[in-house]
């Protein structure tokens, strides 16, 4: 697997195609640069666009991360959209569990390769990350910004390829980028619809879905929080979604936001 190859541009009318009928995913629009997917949602959602736009990139300039970092772009070989969404029925904090999920489960679909994830939302493959998500919430709406390696390598950034990998370095092949998003969009849509329509049942088996995943739970971790650090065991996770971190002293902290690492 090499980076040398020039990319085919993403396939955004087969994706339209394939998702006709979804909450999730329309209006679509697709630029083949943009500065962050993200900001630009943002600004459309503040001028009124309706829950469900989709906006995706073949390269982001200025992609964002959480915690204030910066998204390393990788130009045709990405998955890189965000999603505008409106949620009245339900806490944002279950988006983050059924992003996450809902990524998992399509890489394990389309690339046949296990997936878990990093408390709260990055997925991983192999123990490297592949996938992050950024979810930006306001009294109004909520964006979620999925970033999801897909084809190409790492390998020529060592630092970087310690850390994260590509499903293609993953399972050996290159894959349809296209088959990604829509397998995404169904699941995502799925797992929102039941959100939306049935309570606590849904809210409890999305909860039980991504806390199965969760490659961090019973493991001793550090997590970073701005300049501070805290460790201990990462024992399980509350109602919320919120980390339970049995620190060092034997105190127990719930965390809501941070890095963790093992
Ligand atoms: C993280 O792991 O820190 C989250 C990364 C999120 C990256 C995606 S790419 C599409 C969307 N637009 C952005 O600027 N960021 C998100």
């Amino acid at each position: 697997m090499d980076n040398s190859e020039s990319q085919p541009r993403l396939d955004v009318a087969a994706i339209h195609a394939a998702t006709q009928g979804l909450r999730l995913g329309a209006p679509l629009l697709y630029f083949p640069a943009i500065g962050s997917t993200n900001t630009h949602v943002m600004e459309l959602a503040r001028e009124g666009a309706a829950e469900g736009l989709l906006v995706m990139t073949d390269e982001q300039t200025a992609g964002r991360g959480r915690i204030g970092r910066a998204w390393k772009s990788l130009p045709g070989r990405q998955l890189e959209c965000s999603l505008l969404l409106r949620p009245t029925a339900f806490p944002p904090h279950f988006l983050v569990m059924a992003s996450a999920v809902a990524v998992a489960e399509s890489i394990e679909a389309v690339a046949d390769v296990q997936a878990g994830i990093k408390w709260p939302n990055d997925v991983q493959v192999d123990g490297r990350k592949v996938c992050g998500i950024l979810i930006e919430t306001t009294s109004d709406f909520v964006v979620l910004g999925i970033g999801l390696n897909v084809n190409g390598t790492l390998a020529d950034d060592p630092a970087l390829a310690a850390l994260a990998t590509t499903l293609a370095d993953a399972c050996g092949r290159t894959l349809s980028r296209e088959a990604l998003a829509i397998e995404l969009l169904q699941r995502l849509d799925a797992r929102y619809a039941d959100l939306c329509a049935n309570g606590t049942a849904a809210r409890e088996a999305l909860r039980a879905a991504w806390r199965g995943r969760l490659v961090t739970l019973g493991r001793r971790v550090t997590l970073l929080q701005g300049e501070a650090s805290i460790s201990g065991v990462a024992e399980d996770v509350d109602e919320s979604g919120a980390l339970l971190l049995r620190r060092n002293d034997g105190t127990r902290q719930t965390v809501t936001w941070g890095d963790v690492s093992s």
